[in-house]
């Protein structure tokens, strides 16, 4: 069945706190962007993907990404907004240029680089059975819920505390629908696609293991984790 994912480049990146935005920053001479694009462009799953970046970065983007790379698979490029909510709606309503439309939508944070093939399929096999799925991996830290003051107030079991990942997949009118109905509210705190398919459609939501890999670029430390898993790959490759 037609997958087409949405990558999700239209950050600022604060938290990085570099001079450009986080997902161009280059390691091993190709920024991250790329290395998120081509497990895409690579995957036996993916028919096409919608490229969400910078209000006025399309051309830019197209030329000095999509071009220069050759990720074919790549059929539109377009303007993102303010939240990441504003930029998967962006994306969604991208999708109907498209000229076959998707059963299946894999949205994916353009800053999660190490995303792979094996995350790729048990996310179209978990799609298929639930018609909603994330990927996380359970939490290696005790969470504890606190108070404003910063009281801890409860502690979770471990075991059923995940930290969720992208790519999160859902049959294409269900996202849709789910988003439509979050847009014609004000929203607020809304961090991933999960939530919006759990509050506004009441639909399950099944956590599929994606790896301990699959990290998001986010703060200066984690390019240093992500130098390590490049050269690990490239090692591997090599052989
Ligand atoms: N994203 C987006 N549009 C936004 C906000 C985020 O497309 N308005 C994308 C980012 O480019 C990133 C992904 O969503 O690939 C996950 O977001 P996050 O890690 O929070 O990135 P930033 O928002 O860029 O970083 P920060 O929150 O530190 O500013
Ligand atoms: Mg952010």
């Amino acid at each position: 069945k037609k997958c087409t994912a949405i990558v999700l480049s239209a950050g600022q990146g604060k938290r990085m706190g570099s001079a450009i935005q986080k997902q161009y920053i280059e390691l091993s001479g190709k920024p991250i962007i790329f290395y998120t694009l081509d497990a895409f462009q690579k995957s036996a799953i993916i028919d096409d993907i919608v490229l969400v970046v910078g209000e006025g970065q399309e051309n830019w983007v197209r030329d000095e990404i999509v071009e220069k790379y050759q990720l074919t698979k790549v059929r539109s490029i377009i303007p993102g907004g303010k939240e990441r909510y504003d930029s998967v709606w962006a994306g969604l309503r991208g999708l109907h240029a498209l000229k076959e439309q998707p059963e299946y939508v894999f949205i994916h944070d353009g800053a999660r680089m190490f995303v792979d093939e094996q995350i790729l399929t048990r996310g179209y096999e978990n799609v298929e059975k639930f018609g909603a799925c994330v990927a996380g991996m359970p939490s290696k830290d005790t969470v504890k819920l606190v108070d404003e003051d910063q009281f801890a107030v409860n502690t979770p079991p471990r075991k059923l505390i995940w930290a969720v990942q992208t790519p999160q997949i859902f049959k294409a009118d269900l996202i849709e629908n789910a988003y439509a109905r979050l847009m014609e509210e004000v929203p607020d705190n809304i961090t991933d696609d999960a939530m919006v398919v759990e509050q506004m459609m009441k639909v399950p939501v099944k956590l599929y293991e994606g790896s301990y890999e699959n990290i998001k670029i986010t703060t200066p430390e984690d390019l240093e984790i992500a130098k390590v898993f490049l050269a690990k790959r490239k090692e591997k490759y090599h052989k």
